[in-house]
């Protein structure tokens, strides 16, 4: 399994806290794929629903940013885009390598925290997150914006989804992030091009609809933030 080599990154940059790293860690090496409740067979249905409606173009190259077990990564492959998976616990890594590509390319996956990634500068065009953002310890969140516009291009688009603050139900990431958050989070370093609402329906287990605030549709936001080729000028 491939790590990312740290040599040659600022040394002022700090990763994620120790506590943090651990639970993923340990989450996929204690518990069965098939019980993590994002780990799919199939794409993320909002995912496809953007590269059909024509927001990222293949073929990249392409950051799939906590990629998971891979299923993502593997449809985007199959789509065209060269895409590398980067999460920071190793057995999702592990997961993701032994899949076996379903048609097309097959992708790259590297062990990484991304607040910290050692991927060189701009290599990427286009980045996806289907749930990684969310998750962080909020006081990580400007490292996660600065360390992903040095990965990115000027230009790059960069597609996140993210359980809305508006869900209620019992099931979902431990942050619930408003627009604004995401918005005074990215703004420095990129540009929003568009942000739409959308409730979807949902594939929960038996327990989780028998949960106190049991949900079928879960409230999402989707937004394409462009990288700003400058720093946005500060507010007059
Ligand atoms: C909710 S899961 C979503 C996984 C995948 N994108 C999917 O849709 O199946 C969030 C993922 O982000 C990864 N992650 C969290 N913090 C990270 C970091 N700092 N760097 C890289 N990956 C991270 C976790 O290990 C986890 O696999």
């Amino acid at each position: 399994m491939r790590k990312a080599s740290h040599q040659g990154l600022r040394r002022d940059a700090v990763g994620m806290p120790a506590a943090a790293r651990a639970m993923w860690t340990r989450l996929y090496a204690e518990t069965p794929l098939r019980a993590l409740p994002w780990a799919h067979r199939t794409p993320f249905p909002p995912l496809v629903r953007v590269v059909d409606d024509g927001w990222l173009s293949p073929p990249g190259p392409l950051l799939d940013v906590g990629s998971g077990v891979g299923t993502n990564s593997y449809w985007l492959a199959g789509r065209g885009f060269r895409t590398t998976g980067v999460d920071i616990a190793p057995g999702a890594i592990a997961a993701a390598e032994s899949n076996r590509a379903p048609e097309g390319r097959r992708p790259r996956f590297l062990v990484d925290d991304i607040l910290v990634s050692a991927l060189p500068r701009a290599r990427f065009r286009a980045a996806v997150d289907v749930g990684c953002f969310q998750t962080l310890p909020p006081r990580t969140r400007r490292a996660f914006s600065t360390s992903l516009a040095r990965l990115l291009a000027p230009g790059a688009p960069y597609v996140l989804f993210w359980v809305a603050r508006e869900e209620t139900g019992a099931w979902g990431p431990p942050h619930r992030l408003s627009v604004g958050d995401v918005v005074d989070t990215f703004e420095p370093l990129f540009r929003v091009e568009r942000i739409e609402y959308r409730p979807r329906r949902v594939r929960l287990s038996r327990a989780v609809m028998r949960s106190s605030r049991p949900l079928a549709t879960l409230a999402g936001y989707t937004a394409k933030l462009v990288r700003r080729s400058a720093p946005q000028p500060p507010a007059r």
